[in-house]
């Protein structure tokens, strides 16, 4: 795949969304003969800009409005692009030579919708100068494809109409291109040629006997992943409850002290593959058998999505599969597009080279139909994972050595700390995903399983993330802590930190008897006055009479919870599951201000939470 400086394609992207369309619109790109430079924002060379012509950026917005972490942070470069393009000193015409387009992710259950790829068209095109080749596309996760009924709202119908303005400006600029000496009509890739990527792998040493898969495992190339022990990881739910939830402390192997972390902040937690689920891909991919124990080196060096975490060592495809390949996840777009050609194994198909035909004409349809209501029902309603694809279409015969291209590689998972600031141990709080789907198969979530399996004393990877959540200088004002199920994780923190001496708490469960999570360290909090505590048990009404939600107690307290945060500039931290119940708050939160706030209508209401949020005084950490 030739590279170009000219048409550069940038993402940002958290878990992955904004990564898949980016890749979607670069393999479109190579295959219309468009060299281009592909990479995160964070892995741009910000001198490289000087000599772009044609920007394209997919990015979504993670956190409290923030562009994602490859997007700030530098893993190749000296100076990220960002931090680079902040600089006060840059001209106004600084981007003039530039022609870009945006495409943003976002989901308006946040405040802060789509605030990410806003702040870089703010930057970029209103005051750096970069002229636009089409207005902004901002898509809603709150509008996923199938969840509107085909109405053509989804986030992958805003993608493609980006994706076809990009490539009829692109094909109407440069209609020809040159091969050789010669100048010729540029025509799309036959659809049948796999793209090779850049780095791929290959045996290291064919004669290796050794079996590498008792060697002992170690991870290299990330330093800032930190080891831990675990200590505790108990089940803080009656066994009775559908929801097992665990607390889960373990404390740094290495040096205590350098573990600093306040209130609000998260421990990433790189997970693993189960032996089983590897086997059981190395059973579906059987011609893998014979090279899974292999010493492999790369070709055209490490790809960079596996540097963060580290790359295993000894690097074999049972490894790879083991710690770094996503095959259990729901596979997008873009896996379908990098493998339906190798739909070729004949020997499986019982009805031979007719059903082997199908299987590949289904899985180009999923690779390439814009209307993505068939990919949609066949993967993410009935939750199906990569794996449980292949076992479907039993033709598909996965060349090895680019697994990393068409795999997408196992992300960490982030946990909010409910330990205090103080405590020698990292505590979280973990809801374990276990479900059944509508295919009555149980799913069950990576990364809290491989923490419910955890034992005592075993170890564990992790980085500790600083999210400033609370400002300084809002240390010691009244807070107001809304966190209903695993949302009390972060709030735990703020208590056993004593940010303030009038701390609000109101929490909210199913039972009382069930799910009431930390109930006595929470009531033992609540008699000596250190919180003022009011719960809610949902299906509960005896324990709970009048009361079924958070937002409920809170209209209950409506007019001094107010006056706290009117007249002393309380803080209001509202945390837990993303959807209907931010929204739902934020609604509550309004119509408090509009009864007791003294605003004279809503758009006043609405303003001041508004201003609220400008200077981080709502916060809402949602997942
Ligand atoms: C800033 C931040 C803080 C967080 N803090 C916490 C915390 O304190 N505690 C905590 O438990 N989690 C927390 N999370 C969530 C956590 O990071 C993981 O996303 C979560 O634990 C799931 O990880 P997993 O690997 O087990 O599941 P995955 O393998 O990633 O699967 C999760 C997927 O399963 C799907 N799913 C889950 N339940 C169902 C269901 N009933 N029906 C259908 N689909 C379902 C969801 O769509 C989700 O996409 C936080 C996330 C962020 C971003
Ligand atoms: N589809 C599902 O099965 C499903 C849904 C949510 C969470 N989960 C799982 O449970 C884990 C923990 O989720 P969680 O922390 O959100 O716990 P939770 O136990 O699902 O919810 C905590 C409390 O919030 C209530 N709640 C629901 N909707 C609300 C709203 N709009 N406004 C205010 N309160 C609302 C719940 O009530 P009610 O539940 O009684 O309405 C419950 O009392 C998740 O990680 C996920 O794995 C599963
Ligand atoms: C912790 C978290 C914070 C988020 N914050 C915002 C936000 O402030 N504004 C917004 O529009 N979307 C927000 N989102 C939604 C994501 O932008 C959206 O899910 C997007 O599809 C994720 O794309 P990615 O996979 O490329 O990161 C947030 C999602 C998560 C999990």
């Amino acid at each position: 795949m030739p590279s170009s400086k000219k048409i550069v394609i940038l993402y940002g992207s958290e878990t992955g969304n904004a990564h898949d369309f980016a890749t979607i619109l670069s393999h479109r790109l190579h295959r219309w003969h468009f060299p281009h430079t592909f990479c995160s924002i964070g892995d741009y060379d910000a001198q490289d800009i000087l000599k772009c012509k044609y920007l394209f950026i997919i990015c979504s917005t993670t956190g409290q409005g923030e562009l994602p972490r490859n997007a700030t942070s530098k893993r190749e470069t000296p100076v990220t692009l960002w931090s680079f393009l902040k600089k006060k000193n840059l001209p106004p015409n600084f981007l003039n030579h530039i022609q870009t387009a945006m495409f943003g992710l976002g989901d308006s259950s946040y405040p802060k919708f789509n605030y990410a790829i806003r702040k870089l068209h703010q930057r970029i095109v209103t005051q750096l100068g970069a002229n636009e080749l089409f207005d902004r596309l901002e898509a809603d996760d709150q509008a996923m494809a199938g969840s509107n009924k085909g109405t053509g709202l989804g986030v992958e119908s805003v993608y493609f109409e980006y994706e076809r303005k990009a490539l009829e400006f692109l094909l109407k600029k440069f209609p020809n291109r040159r091969l050789g000496n010669k100048i010729i009509k540029r025509e799309e890739l036959d659809p049948e040629i796999y793209l090779e990527p850049i780095s791929y792998l290959q045996i290291a040493d064919e004669n290796a006997n050794e079996d590498l898969n008792e060697t002992k495992i170690e991870f290299q190339g990330d330093e800032s992943v930190k080891i831990g022990k675990v200590n505790i990881n108990k089940r803080i739910t009656s066994h009775d409850h559908f929801q097992d939830i665990r607390q889960f402390t373990f404390s740094s192997i290495e040096n205590i002290e350098e573990e600093k972390y306040d209130p609000g902040d998260t421990a990433a937690i790189y997970p693993c593959n189960t032996d089983e689920d590897v086997s059981n891909f190395l059973e579906n991919q059987s011609h893998w058998l014979e090279v899974a124990d292999k010493p492999l080196d790369f070709i055209n060096g490490v790809p960079k999505d596996l540097k963060d975490g580290g790359l295993i060592k000894p690097l074999t495809l049972r490894n790879l599969l083991k710690y770094h390949c996503d095959f259990m996840s729901i596979p997008r777009t873009s896996f379908f597009l990098k493998t339906w050609t190798f739909a070729t194994d004949i020997t499986k198909m019982e009805r031979g080279k007719e059903q082997l035909n199908d299987q590949k004409e289904k899985l180009r349809q999923f690779a390439t139909d814009q209307d993505m209501q068939d990919l949609y029902d066949y993967c993410n309603r009935p939750r199906r994972s990569i794996l449980e694809v292949l076992e479907d279409f039993l033709s598909v015969k996965l060349p090895w050595k680019y697994v990393l291209d068409y795999l997408p590689i196992i992300k960490p998972r982030y946990y909010s700390i409910s330990s205090g600031p103080r405590d020698p141990n990292i505590e979280l709080t973990v809801a374990v995903v276990k479900y059944k789907t509508i295919l009555r198969r149980i799913r069950k979530g990576i990364c809290t399983n491989y923490i419910a399996l955890l034992q005592e004393g075993e170890q564990v990877r992790y980085k500790l993330q600083n999210n400033h959540i609370i400002k300084q200088e809002f240390l010691n004002r009244p807070i107001i802590l809304v966190g209903p199920g695993v949302g009390l994780a972060p709030l735990l923190s703020v208590i056993k930190g004593e940010v303030s001496d009038n701390m609000r708490l109101f929490f909210g469960c199913r039972y009382k008897d069930k799910d009431y999570i930390y109930r006595d360290t929470l009531e033992d909090w609540s008699r000596k006055d250190k919180i003022s505590l009011s719960t809610s048990f949902s299906r509960d009404s005896e324990n709970s009479p009048g009361v079924k939600y958070v937002q409920d107690n809170l209209w209950r307290l409506g007019e001094e919870i107010t006056e706290l945060v009117i007249n002393k500039d309380a803080i209001f931290f509202l945390c837990g599951s993303s959807g209907k119940m931010p929204i739902q708050i934020r609604l509550t939160f309004v119509e408090m201000l509009k009864k007791w706030g003294g605003f004279k209508n809503e758009e006043a209401a609405k303003k001041y939470l508004k201003d609220m949020e400008k200077c981080d005084r709502y916060i809402q950490e949602t997942w």
